[in-house]
């Protein structure tokens, strides 16, 4: 039987590998680039904050354990990741909440947060769907409150050497995955979103196609995150700052509700 495809990008590229996601954080050394991004966000205690396309929730859990005062949700449309982000919290004691939603519809009153946080999910957004996001953040900020961006720099997209093998091997059980599950062509080929990220985290980011490719693979640079952000509305856009990880460039981005 044919699965429906999900409406989103899933964190490895095809639901089939959820449950490795995690373990590829490790292998790639995420955890000071979640905590920087904790850091830069700098929570007010009793302040609220979205983490937004929480993934496995690694970042809201990180924030729940430095500001315990503060309320925290993660909000993924991934029901499966949702409810591991939910044993994590609980396994912890953490106080972090985790809801499915989306970036386009966050599940929370105008103006009424006070720090979003996203990391390495802004790529999986289709084109159309940044400007969206973008202003639902802007509509549940408080005046004053901030955006802390952190993403795969599309001009940058170098993985290390030894995970480079990692990530053809990811390739093939993306494309594997895909065949399974009925979403396969004739080629081999998959198609929909597991095609972009096929060609993504599979394949190397795809970098090249550019956003809007009619793949769904939307990787822009910091000066095209940048563009994004300003072109919202917000103020005192900044790039924080920048590194090399085991997956390319990664970019640090801040932006204010005015
Ligand atoms: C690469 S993972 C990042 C997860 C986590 N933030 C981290 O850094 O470990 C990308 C996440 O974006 C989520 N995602 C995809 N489309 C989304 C959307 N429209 N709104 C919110 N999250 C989305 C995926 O389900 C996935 O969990």
């Amino acid at each position: 039987m044919t699965e429906v495809r999900p409406d989103f990008l899933p964190a490895m590229g095809t639901p089939g590998l959820t449950a490795y996601y995690d373990r590829f954080g490790r292998i790639a050394g995420m955890g000071e680039h979640y905590w920087r991004l904790v850091a830069q966000a700098a929570v007010p205690p009793g302040g609220t904050v979205l983490d937004v396309g929480t993934g496995t929730g690694e970042v809201a859990l990180r924030v729940a354990r430095a500001v315990p005062s503060a309320a925290v949700i993660g909000v993924d449309p991934d029901a499966e990741l949702v409810a591991l982000a939910r044993r994590k919290a609980a396994d912890a004691g953490l106080g972090a909440t985790f809801e499915v939603g989306y970036a386009q519809h966050l599940p929370a009153a105008d103006g009424s947060v006070d720090r979003v946080l996203s990391s390495l999910m802004f790529h999986h957004l289709p084109v159309d769907a940044k400007p969206a996001m973008l202003a639902e953040v802007l509509r549940v900020l408080a005046p004053g409150g901030s955006l802390h961006l952190l993403d795969v720099d599309g001009d940058r997209p170098e993985w290390s050497g030894w995970l480079k093998a990692l990530r053809a091997g990811f390739g093939l059980a993306q494309r594997l995955d895909a065949r399974r599950r009925g979403l396969a062509g004739d080629d081999g080929s998959a198609h929909g979103h597991d095609s972009t990220h096929g060609h993504g985290h599979g394949q190397g980011h795809g970098h090249g196609q550019g956003p809007g490719d009619g793949h769904g693979l939307a990787h822009d640079s910091a000066q095209g995150v940048t563009d994004l952000l300003t072109q919202a509305g917000f103020a005192r856009v900044v790039v924080v700052g920048s590194a090399h990880s085991r997956m390319g460039g990664l970019t640090w981005f801040r932006a204010e509700r005015p």
